[in-house]
């Protein structure tokens, strides 16, 4: 069955505006610091933010969606989609702490995952740390599956590789895949 969500009181969510963009490197930097220092080691953490130029291309793409704050007005959180395996994939998702535990992570998959059925894919994508409840089990509660290794796609397959090859424990890391038929159609 689809998902259907609601945009948390307070906030709005829309495709980035170029004024917002370079705001967006700072929430994905404090967003990290949920991370278990074991899983995400400081070191790795210092090098592993996206570029600026991944944000504006994002954007001219018009596949960064961000979470505002109405009052005051600004941006605390947002998703990237990438193209991976011909396929829809959610590149990073960042809420700011501050603004955390109050929906706008799956608001903010959940309009991802609209966007990808009005482009008629198949499924939306990702990585994330299985162990770890605002990742794994977080994506599982919005109808998320994990995906097979021999289902795995070229592509993700490398995603996986190059994360081990940047630190990260390969054990701990998932695919997972959320199918067209759970993609909502509107908020
Ligand atoms: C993942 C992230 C974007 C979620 O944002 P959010 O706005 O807090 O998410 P929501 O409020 O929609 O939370 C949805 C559910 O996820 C789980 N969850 C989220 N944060 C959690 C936390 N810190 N501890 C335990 N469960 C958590 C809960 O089940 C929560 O529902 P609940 O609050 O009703 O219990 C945010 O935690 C974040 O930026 N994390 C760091 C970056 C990251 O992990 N990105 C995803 C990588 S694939």
């Amino acid at each position: 069955m689809a998902e259907s969500y609601s945009i948390p009181q307070g906030y709005s969510i829309g495709l980035a505006r170029t004024d917002e963009v370079a705001l967006l490197p700072a929430i994905e930097e404090a967003s990290e610091n949920l991370f278990p220092l074991k899983d995400i080691p400081l070191e790795l953490r210092k090098n592993s933010g996206l570029p600026l130029s991944f944000f504006e291309q994002a954007r001219l793409a018009q596949r960064l969606w961000v979470a505002r704050a109405l009052d005051p007005a600004m941006p605390v959180g947002f998703g990237a989609a990438i193209l991976l395996d011909a396929g829809a994939h959610l590149h990073q998702l960042s809420v700011l702490p501050a603004h955390g535990r109050r929906g706008l992570g799956r608001a903010l998959v959940l309009e991802i995952a609209r966007w990808a059925r009005k482009e008629d894919f198949a499924s939306l994508t990702l990585t994330t740390f299985r162990h770890l409840a605002f990742n794994g089990p977080f994506y599982a509660s919005l109808g998320f599956e994990p995906i097979p290794v021999a289902h795995q796609g070229r592509e993700i397959r490398a995603a996986l590789a190059r994360e081990a090859e940047q630190g990260l424990d390969p054990s701990t890391r998932i695919a997972m895949r959320l199918e067209r038929a759970r993609f909502p159609d509107s908020p």
